[in-house]
């Protein structure tokens, strides 16, 4: 099997499943962590993962189907969504298709607000265009319940994203923020939790 990627928490690959080509989500063992607890720690992310990309598909909001969950070995075997990344995609996007990608941003994270899920990890690196749609991924550190203050972290975090990457089209937030709004009942609630969590300088 290929891999995709090896980051910190997670490994990545490409492989197949009943036939479908799939990828493969695996947790990796950390040694620094006591062996039952990180076991405990990698089966929560993962069901964790599984059930909201799940929960948050049934509310509009397109993930990767989830085809088999092994919590002994920490993976996901989930469909392959085969686009680009939104950080790349943005980066080379023309005003208006940037702004077009922006708004569905926007639209998708007050969908997935109101149905009281917060993402967790709320970056363009943690969305995939295809064919003008996003999907979202990578929902481990999310949960459900979601108070306003997650739902301002999420907002803070993609804001934060948007100036790393997307620094010369910092203005493209706007569309994000403009689109949430019109999507999101809650939206100004929302809005002055960022101002709240950003006056506090940090929001852990
Ligand atoms: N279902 C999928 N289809 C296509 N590409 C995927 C899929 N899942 C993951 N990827 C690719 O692999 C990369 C890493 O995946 P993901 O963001 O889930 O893991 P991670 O950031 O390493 O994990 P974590 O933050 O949970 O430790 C993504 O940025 C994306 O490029
Ligand atoms: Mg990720």
């Amino acid at each position: 099997m290929d891999v995709v990627r090896r980051g910190a928490e997670a490994e990545i690959r490409r492989g197949t499943w009943k036939g479908r080509k799939v990828m493969v989500k695996s947790r990796v063992v950390k040694a620094y962590r006591h062996g039952s607890l990180d076991e405990s720690l990698r089966a929560s992310r993962t069901r964790n993962e599984a059930r909201l990309m799940q929960e948050a598909r049934r509310h509009g909001v397109p993930t990767p189907i989830i085809y088999d969950i092994d919590l002994v070995k920490a993976e996901l075997v989930m469909e392959e969504i085969e686009g680009e990344r939104v950080k790349d995609a943005l980066i080379e996007a023309g005003e208006e298709e940037a702004e077009a990608v922006c708004r569905e941003i926007g639209r998708l994270v007050a969908l997935l607000h109101r149905a009281g899920i917060a993402h967790g990890d709320l970056t363009t690196s943690n969305m995939i265009l295809r064919e003008g749609r996003i999907w979202l991924i990578d929902f481990s550190l999310g949960g459900r319940n979601a108070e306003l203050e997650e739902m301002g972290v999420d907002l803070h975090l993609l804001k934060e994203a948007f100036q790393s990457a997307h620094s010369e089209r910092f203005r493209l937030f706007d569309v994000v923020l403009r689109s949430y709004s019109v999507h999101n009942p809650n939206a100004k609630l929302v809005l002055a939790k960022i101002k709240e969590i950003e006056g506090r300088g940090r929001y852990t």
